[in-house]
């Protein structure tokens, strides 16, 4: 059985999600948590660039390891969610911290991964799972979510690389859209779905709701 995965988002009004460089007239942030808060995920996933903004210090890597097995492994305080996911399928991340926002950490890896991040991993007292040999088997990541962390309801958070990778693996079951009043003015391109596919896919529309700041926020569902 798969989560149900509710995509979760706030973008510019030509779809644009890098925040960096957003006007500063509110909190923006505090009105995107308070909406995750209320979506009443088990956990939320995110990919490795927006993962890695958590980050603590730097690297401290392991530079020598016994063979590890490719099993999931769940580190001794981690039995109860909300669960907060990263994908990363080459172990580039180093966060050096168990818990983001509050919420026990499990990594989604692949089975090319260095004994030596898998040793690092469980010296942090991070979780993780594999799915796929070197690239990431979404679906059966999101089945071992389910099955073995009990995530049956999957906040999907960004960034847009991720994103388009769910979309086009058929996974997203509804979508929760901020969009601020603003036209990005930078040069950055990063959209709300990165895809490979270059086929459109449609939602069905179901609640549109203005917010303060003139924000709307948008709620759609899988056709
Ligand atoms: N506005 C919002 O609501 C919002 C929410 C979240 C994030 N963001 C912003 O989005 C930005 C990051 O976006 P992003 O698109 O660059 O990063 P991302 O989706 O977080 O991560 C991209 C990385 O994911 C990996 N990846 C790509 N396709 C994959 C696939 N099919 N399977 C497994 N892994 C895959 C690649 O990592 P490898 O190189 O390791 O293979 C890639 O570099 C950040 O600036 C963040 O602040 C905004």
């Amino acid at each position: 059985m798969q989560a149900h995965i509710v995509l979760h988002m706030m973008t510019t009004l030509d779809g644009r999600i890098i925040t960096s460089h957003w006007p500063k007239d509110f909190d923006y942030n505090s009105i995107y948590e308070d909406i995750h808060s209320r979506l009443e995920g088990d956990g939320w996933i995110v990919g490795r660039v927006t993962m890695a903004e958590f980050e603590k210090g730097t690297p401290k890597p392991v530079s020598q390891s016994e063979p590890l097995p490719r099993e999931t492994w769940k580190a001794p305080h981690a039995s109860n969610g909300p669960y907060a996911v990263a994908v990363d399928r080459s172990g580039k991340l180093h966060l050096n911290v168990d818990r983001v926002n509050g919420d026990a950490v499990v990594v989604v890896l692949t089975e090319s991964v260095p004994d030596a991040h898998l040793a690092e991993l469980r010296r942090d007292g991070i979780s993780y799972l594999f799915a796929g040999k070197t690239d990431v088997d979404l679906p059966e990541a999101v089945a071992k979510l389910h099955k073995e962390f009990g995530i049956k309801r999957l906040l999907l958070e960004g960034g847009g690389a991720i994103n388009g990778a769910f979309l086009d693996a058929g996974l997203i079951d509804e979508i929760s859209q901020l969009i601020v009043p603003f036209a990005d003015g930078s040069a950055d391109t990063h959209t709300l779905f990165e895809r490979k596919k270059s086929t459109a896919t449609t939602f069905a529309l179901q609640t549109v709701d203005r917010l303060d700041h003139d924000i709307v926020h948008l709620r759609y569902t899988k056709k």
